[in-house]
C-alpha cells in the first residue's frame, strides 16, 4: 500500500475513524489533501483503516489518542506538520446526553478545548468543527437558515452550541486565524463500495440504521414514533444528508479555509439538502431499495422529538459552493448495500498505531 504524499495541505481528522469521519477521509484523499486520523477508538472498530485503504490506495496515517489529551494531540500537529484540523471527534447520543451530561460536556467541551489549545500552542490556525443542527431552538417554522434562533433542547445540543461560542472567542482572541462549523441536518447513507457506514452495535436511537437493521432482520419492525404531527402524512420530516454529499461539504470548507487564509472569522453553515421527507416515506423509500417492504408499526410519539427540521442550505451553495446531490432513493440503496455486506467486512484486521 502507497503512503500519503500530497498534492495539497495536511489535514488532521479528529474522529477520522467514526461513521461521519471515515467518509470525510475519502473525499479530502480524492481532492488530493494528505490526512491523519486521530481517534479513540471508542465508538469506531479499526477495521475501518483498512477499508479506508482499499477505497483510497493509501495507508491513512492514524494516531489512537484522546483529543482530551492536548499533548497527545499538539505532538500530532507537529509530527504531521498540520495546516487544518477538522475536530469530529466526540459523542453523539442525545439520549445518553440526558442521562450522562459530564461524560458529554467533558468529551465534547473539554475535547474541544484541548484541541484549540493545542492548535494555539503549535500555531494551526485553522479549523473546520462538527455542529450539528440540534443548536437550533426547536418549533420554529419553516427552514432554518444560519440566522435562526439558536437554543439547543439537550446536553448533546449544547455541547455543541457551547463550542461554537468557544470558537468564536478563540477567534476574536487570535487563537485561531479562521473556523467554519458545520450545522449537520439528518446524515444517513454510507459510502457506494459498501466498505464503511453506520452500523451500531447497540441498538440504534437513529432511524435510518434502525430501519436497516430491521430490514436485515435484526429487529421485527420499525416503530414510526407518532403519526399525529402537523405534517403531510403526520409523521415527523427530517433533512436527510447522504454521508458522502456531508464530506463534501466537509471539503468544500476546508477549501474555502485555504482560499481565504487572511480573514478571520468564524462562520456557521448548515449542510443539508434543503428538502424534507417523512418517517413513513423513508420506510417506503427503503422498501424500494431492499426489495421488500420493511414491516412498521406507528406508537406513541417520542418524548423531545420535534414535527419538523429542514434546512436552508443557501449559505453553504453561496460560500462554500457546495450543494448536496444525492437522491434520498440512493442514501436508502447505498445505506442497503452496506448493512446487507456488513458481516463480510468483519474478519478485516489492523493494528493501529501511534
Ligand atoms: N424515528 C422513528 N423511529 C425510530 C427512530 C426515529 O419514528 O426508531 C423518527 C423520529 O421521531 C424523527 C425521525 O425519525 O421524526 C428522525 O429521528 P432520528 O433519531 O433519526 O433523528 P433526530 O432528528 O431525532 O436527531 C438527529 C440526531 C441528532 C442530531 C439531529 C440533528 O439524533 O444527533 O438529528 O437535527 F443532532
Amino acid at each position: 500500500m502507497k503512503m500519503i504524499v500530497p498534492e495539497r495541505q495536511w489535514v488532521l481528522a479528529t474522529g477520522g475513524a467514526g461513521y461521519i469521519g471515515s467518509h470525510v477521509v475519502v473525499e479530502l484523499v480524492a481532492a488530493g489533501f494528505g490526512v491523519v486520523i486521530l481517534d479513540n477508538f471508542e465508538n469506531a472498530s479499526p477495521d475501518v483503516l483498512t477499508r479506508l485503504a482499499r477505497i483510497t490506495g493509501f495507508d491513512i496515517p492514524v494516531v489512537r489518542g484522546d483529543v482530551r489529551d492536548k499533548s497527545k494531540v499538539a505532538e500530532t500537529l507537529m509530527r504531521y506538520g498540520i495546516d487544518i484540523v477538522i475536530h469530529l471527534a466526540g459523542k453523539k447520543s442525545v439520549g445518553e446526553s440526558v442521562s450522562g451530561p459530564l461524560d458529554y460536556y467533558n468529551a465534547n467541551v473539554g475535547g474541544g478545548i484541548a484541541v484549540l489549545e493545542a492548535m494555539r500552542e503549535t500555531g494551526v490556525g485553522k479549523l473546520v468543527f462538527s455542529s450539528s443542527a440540534t443548536v437550533y431552538k426547536a418549533g420554529g417554522a419553516g427552514t432554518l437558515d444560519e440566522n435562526a434562533p439558536v437554543g439547543p433542547s439537550n446536553p448533546y445540543g449544547r455541547t455543541k452550541a457551547m463550542l461554537e461560542e468557544i470558537i468564536t472567542d478563540t477567534v476574536a482572541s487570535r487563537g485561531l486565524t479562521r473556523a467554519i462549523s458545520l450545522r449537520y441536518f439528518n446524515p444517513a447513507g454510507a459510502h457506494h463500495s459498501g466498505l464503511i457506514g453506520e452500523n451500531p452495535t447497540a441498538k440504534p436511537n437513529n432511524l435510518f440504521p434502525f430501519i436497516a437493521q430491521t430490514a436485515a432482520g435484526l429487529h421485527p419492525k420499525v416503530l414510526i414514533f407518532g403519526d399525529d404531527y402537523p405534517t403531510p402524512d403526520g409523521t415527523g420530516v427530517r433533512d436527510y444528508i447522504h454521508v458522502v454529499d456531508l464530506a463534501r461539504g466537509h471539503v468544500a470548507a476546508v477549501e474555502h479555509l485555504v482560499a481565504n487564509a487572511a480573514t478571520a472569522d468564524h462562520l456557521r453553515v448548515n449542510l443539508g439538502t434543503g428538502a424534507g421527507y417523512s418517517v413513513r416515506a423513508a420506510v417506503a423509500a427503503f422498501s424500494g431499495a431492499c426489495g421488500f417492504d420493511v414491516p412498521f408499526e406507528v406508537v406513541a410519539r417520542r418524548p423531545g422529538d420535534i414535527a419538523i427540521c429542514v434546512a436552508d442550505p443557501g449559505r453553504a451553495k453561496q460560500l462554500l459552493g457546495w450543494t448536496a446531490k444525492l437522491s434520498f432513493e440512493q442514501m436508502c440503496a447505498d445505506q442497503w448495500a452496506f448493512h446487507r455486506t456488513c458481516e463480510d467486512h468483519n474478519t478485516d484486521r489492523l493494528v493501529v498505531s501511534g
